[in-house]
């Protein structure tokens, strides 16, 4: 009796199982949101609309925002990262974060005429002339502006608290948990541009009405990131540009490797 539930169960629970599989199938036959292996078929798409779709969109979102991951469709965004950064990005993807790598070359199922088709797609769809209303535009790297924790933690308390504080409705970002899964890039584009999809302002009036400075961004990363176990710190740090496929293998637990 109780073995001809289960069996029911059981078929019932894998014909859901199938009709899952077969909607995946007839959605272009591969899982979303994940780099597939690569089909004949799949390396002649070059439209942008379906490349972003089945490549990008369950992540970041329908339309390129409300996603969990970043907002893409956003003027300032696409006005501070360099093209070549957004380019960069896509092809390596961000070790140790869930970014995966989507260039050929790096083990990603994606043609390099493909990565140009969504760089050209994402630049030419959701870009847009941005009035800085004066403000300096922010570098996006950041690179060579060391920042200081200390002053990171009282610009939060200032500028952050009100909205990320305990007890406020929205996550927090001082979690080690939370920080685990980001880079510093990836906390100094969410202060530069904010989440306009979800109501936080960017950099331009989020140092309590005044625009936040390179260092005043570099100096709130150094804060966060100094509240991040150090393990995955190491585990965060990119390939150096041009390292090639060796520099994803850093992700792996150190415990996995020379074990001979
Ligand atoms: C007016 C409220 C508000 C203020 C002020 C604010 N944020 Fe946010 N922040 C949000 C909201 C809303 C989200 C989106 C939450 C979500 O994803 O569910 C967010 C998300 C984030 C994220 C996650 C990024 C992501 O892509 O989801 C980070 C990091 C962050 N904020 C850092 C900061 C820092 C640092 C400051 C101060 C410089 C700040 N925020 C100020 C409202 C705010
Ligand atoms: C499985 C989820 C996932 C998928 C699918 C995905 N991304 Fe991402 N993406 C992320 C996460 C998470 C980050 C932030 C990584 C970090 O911490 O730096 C990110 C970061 C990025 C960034 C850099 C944001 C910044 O900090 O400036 C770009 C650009 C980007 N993704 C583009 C794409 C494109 C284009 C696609 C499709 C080809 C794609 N992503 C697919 C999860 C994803």
């Amino acid at each position: 009796m109780s073995k001809s539930r289960n069996s029911m169960q059981t078929r019932r629970r894998i014909s859901l199982f199938s009709s899952v599989l077969l909607l995946l199938c007839v959605a272009g036959c591969e899982p979303p949101g994940k780099p597939g292996a690569g089909e004949v078929s799949a390396e002649d798409v070059m439209d942008f609309p379906t490349l972003y779709a089945t490549n990008c969109q369950g992540c970041h979102g329908v339309d390129g925002k409300n996603g969990a991951a970043r907002i893409l469709n956003d003027p300032l965004y696409l006005t501070v990262i360099p093209k070549d950064q957004l380019q960069e990005t896509i092809e390596m993807g961000r070790p140790g974060t869930a970014m995966p790598a989507w260039a050929q070359s790096q083990g990603g199922p994606l043609t390099p005429k493909q990565v140009t088709a969504l760089v050209n797609g994402i630049e030419q769809n959701w870009a847009k002339p941005v009035n800085f209303h004066g403000a300096a535009v922010p570098s996006y790297s950041g690179e060579g502006v060391n920042g200081n924790a200390d002053n990171g933690r009282k610009l939060f308390g200032r500028d952050c608290f009100m909205c990320h504080g305990p007890g406020a409705r929205i996550g927090s970002v001082t979690d080690a948990s939370f920080l685990s899964l980001v880079t510093d890039q990836a906390l100094r584009t969410s202060i530069i541009v904010g989440r306009p999809d979800f109501g936080m302002p960017d950099y331009r009036v989020l140092g309590l009405g005044h625009a936040l400075s390179d260092q005043d961004i570099s100096d709130l990363v150094a804060y966060l990131a100094e509240k991040r176990p150090p393990a995955v710190t190491a585990a965060l740090v990119g390939p150096a540009p041009g390292a090639g496929n060796e520099g994803n293998k850093s992700t792996g637990s150190s415990s996995e490797r020379g074990t001979q």
